[in-house]
């Protein structure tokens, strides 16, 4: 079990990606777990109600929520501002964590989200927290976006981080901490290559 966790923004699923596939092991992004749930609740009202009886998988690198591949249309901005909403729920932290730990005892994963050091598998063989400053996240974001054709205010895209980061750390139910046994990695100045060597050098 290789736990990675850390702010929105500093890369953590597509290192954590790559890091599983250089391992030959799965990656499980619980991040799009959280999503799907709140996919469900802007459709379905706010949960607990039909919480039991939700699926979530990950196949052919995609996320499958009660059998509809939903992996798009959970990174809509506002799938992520429930998100962020549902996440602080008890109840979805319980099943969610719950799916999680069930996934993991299966094989060996590599796992990312806020809470999977400190939380989910406290005893994973790796911790990592991955982070860079509130500044370097927002300017990589709003690059991205617009990259990708969208309309991105530099100066928006840092409010939304903080306020995610505040919400994230701040919140009653397992927030977002590092972990003293978690070894840290700032990326700012980094590129993908180099924090994937840092992380593979850690591991071998
Ligand atoms: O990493 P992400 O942006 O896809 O996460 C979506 C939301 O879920 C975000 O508000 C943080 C929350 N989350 C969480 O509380 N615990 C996790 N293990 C993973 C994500």
């Amino acid at each position: 079990m290789i736990a990675i966790d850390g702010p929105s923004g500093a890369g953590k699923s597509t290192i954590a990606k790559l890091l599983a596939e250089a391992l030959g092991i799965d990656y499980i992004d619980t991040g799009a777990m959280y999503r799907a749930v709140a996919l469900c609740s802007l459709g379905s009202g706010s949960p607990p109600d039909w919480l039991d009886g939700i699926e979530i998988d990950f196949a052919d690198g995609r996320t499958w929520l009660n059998g509809e591949d939903v992996t798009d249309r959970i990174r809509t901005p506002e799938v992520t501002k429930e998100a962020s909403r549902v996440s602080a729920i008890p109840e979805v932290r319980a099943k969610l964590v719950g799916l999680q730990r069930e996934m993991g005892r299966r094989k060996s994963v590599v796992m990312d989200g806020r809470d999977i050091g400190s939380n989910v598998f406290p005893d994973a063989r790796y911790k990592f927290f991955l982070t860079a400053t509130a500044e370097e996240r927002a300017r990589r974001r709003t690059k991205e976006m617009q990259e990708k054709g969208m309309e991105a205010d530099y100066a928006d895209v840092r409010k939304d981080i903080e306020k995610r980061d505040w919400d994230d750390s701040h919140r009653s139910v397992n927030p977002l901490v590092k972990t003293p046994d978690a070894i840290e990695i700032v990326t700012d100045g980094m590129d993908v290559s180099e924090v994937l060597a840092s992380l593979l050098t850690k591991i071998k």
